[in-house]
């Protein structure tokens, strides 16, 4: 074991398919490198105590909105056989919380890692889901799973819910998501269990809403095969109406997906629960995005980003090693 670690993960968008991946239909979702949580932990210290930016204090006392990261550290120390150990384990992060933007699932995928660090142990990632989902589970309930997938990711990924969790090859050198956040709190649980009651309830309006949500994911990769932003925009408006008509979205954020739009963004959507947290564009250029994301700020985003496609790291490959697109 080692005195010390750091680890690290990333805030993630989904792009295509909230709320449709948890019936296991197809989604693609992108990690944000510029938005990421670092965990440092070390064991030149007395009892077991966390600093993050809700808690600075033991563990043990950690309050109940943060039981799954408790939970979480808790599984660690018992497969590494080291309930007793002393360490300071401190969590900074740049994702807004409950944004849509996996600030919990990145938290959980940060802290495995660095537990694994400290301890040199080799992490799978199929243990790192799994482990960083023990959190999720607690904190959101029925998880597709795609959140760690992504904030655990160097690149995009297309996934489909216990099957695929494949990187892909995003080819779009001009374009860029403009992502604002609408400064209202998402609420994952709640948004997931009323898509659940409108299935239960009203099939017949909302199993083809869902199906289409998975449908459009499918064109999507497709488009991103053809490099057809305008398609890919589109594709975004019709999610985003989708998703509307699920009860997911606010009025801030189908203002914000109209003000981008007016702004000439190729279309736009909600990303992540809804219900608040944030919304995404696709613009064609850098001039189009600064334009857009003033736009949206002017509207009252409190917080905007703009993610270039050309930064993403395609070396890596799918879980097999290769690279799919
Ligand atoms: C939340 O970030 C995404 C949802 O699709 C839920 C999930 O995938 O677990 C709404």
């Amino acid at each position: 074991m080692k005195e010390k670690a750091k680890a690290k993960s990333y805030a993630k968008i989904i792009w295509f398919g909230e709320h449709s991946v948890v019936y296991e239909k197809p989604a693609i979702a992108l990690p944000l490198y510029n938005v990421d949580v670092h965990t440092s932990i070390t064991t030149n210290t007395n009892g077991q105590t966390i600093e993050c930016r809700y808690f600075d204090g033991p563990v043990n006392e950690m309050t109940d909105n943060l039981k799954g990261i408790r939970v979480l550290i808790h599984e660690l120390l018992t497969i590494f056989n080291a309930l007793d150990l002393n360490f300071h384990l401190k969590i900074e992060s740049k994702i807004p919380s409950e944004r849509g933007m996996g600030s919990s699932a990145a938290t959980a995928v940060a802290i495995v890692r660095v537990f694994f660090n400290l301890f040199d142990v080799p992490l799978s990632r199929d243990r790192l889901l799994k482990l960083a989902d023990i959190e999720e589970k607690i904190t959101h309930g029925n998880p597709s799973g795609l959140d760690t997938a992504t904030a655990s990711s160097e690149t995009p990924v297309w996934f489909i819910r216990n099957r695929v969790n494949h990187q892909i090859a995003i080819n779009l050198p001009r374009p860029s998501l403009v992502i604002a956040d609408s400064g209202i709190k998402g609420k994952t649980g709640e948004a997931v269990s009323m898509v659940h009651d409108r299935l239960v309830d009203q099939p017949e309006l909302a199993t083809p809403l869902i199906d289409q949500l998975g449908q459009i994911a499918d064109k999507a990769r497709l488009a991103l095969r053809s490099s057809d932003e305008a398609l890919l925009g589109k594709l975004m408006t019709q999610s985003q109406s989708n998703l509307a008509q699920l009860g997911v979205s606010t009025k801030t954020l189908d203002l914000f997906c109209k003000i981008a739009v007016q702004h000439g963004a190729l279309g736009a959507k909600l990303t992540g629960s809804g219900l608040g947290g944030c919304m995404i564009s696709i613009v064609e250029n850098q001039i189009d995005a600064q334009k857009v994301a003033t736009a949206l700020r002017q509207a009252g985003a409190t917080q905007t980003w703009i993610q270039s496609f050309k930064n993403y790291k395609f070396s890596i490959g799918d879980s097999n090693g290769n690279l799919v697109n």
